[in-house]
């Protein structure tokens, strides 16, 4: 009899991307059900919220394919997979940079529960250069994402950028990094 394999995607997904989608997809063609899971805990800064992060997820992904599903998880990864009954985590490599971080990640949770094991898939190379984090810092000064992120998320980051929100959750515009900040905002 074959048994359902679910694998579990997780990501902070601030927001979502193409590279994400890509994988996505990607990801269900190897499981019976995949599970994109938004983590509330991330030592990133998030410009968007959990619940909209978990939105602009859902919206990207569409309802079409009852194999994939999202949802938000707080607490440890591996205790959130252990509830959900599976056993595969699903990662993306993009570059060797990506390496030691990915590889203390999946040893960590591996010590951690071991019947756990983390599955990596190669980024296809359209998203190898793209990320979260430069995609905000091109939307925040009004450069064009589009074909980077869905559409939902490019009018998400530009809602945001035109509230003035934020730079907080682009490092390389934080203040420190000597970043602007408008005026009359302070930049707590
Ligand atoms: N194409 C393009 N870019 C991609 C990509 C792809 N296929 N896959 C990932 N990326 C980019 C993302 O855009 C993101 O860029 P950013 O760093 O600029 O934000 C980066 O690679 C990775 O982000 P993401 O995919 O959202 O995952 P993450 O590394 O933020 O996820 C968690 C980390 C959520 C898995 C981790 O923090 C976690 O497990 N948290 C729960 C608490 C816990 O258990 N902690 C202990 C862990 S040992």
């Amino acid at each position: 009899m074959h048994q359902e394999r679910t694998a579990i995607y997780p990501g902070t997904f601030d927001p979502l991307t193409n590279g994400h989608l890509s994988l996505i997809r990607r990801g269900r063609e190897l499981f019976d059900q995949l599970v994109v899971a938004v983590a509330a805990e991330t030592p990133k800064h998030p410009l968007f919220t959990l619940e909209e992060r978990v939105q602009l997820a859902r919206e990207a992904i569409g309802d079409s394919d009852s194999g994939i599903v999202v949802e938000p998880f707080d607490g440890l990864l591996v205790d959130y997979v252990a509830k959900r009954g599976a056993h595969i985590l699903l990662r993306g490599l993009r570059a060797v940079s990506d390496f030691e971080y990915e590889f203390q990640l999946a040893l960590m949770n591996r010590r951690l529960r071991r019947e756990i094991q983390t599955v990596f898939l190669m980024t296809d190379y359209q998203w190898l250069y793209i990320s979260s984090t430069i995609v905000k810092a091109a939307a925040s000064l009004g450069g064009n994402v589009h074909g980077l992120v869905p559409e939902c998320v490019e009018r998400s980051l530009h809602n945001k950028y035109a509230l003035g929100e934020v730079r907080r959750a682009t490092p390389c515009l934080a203040p420190s990094a000597g970043g602007f900040v408008p005026s009359g905002k302070s930049n707590a």
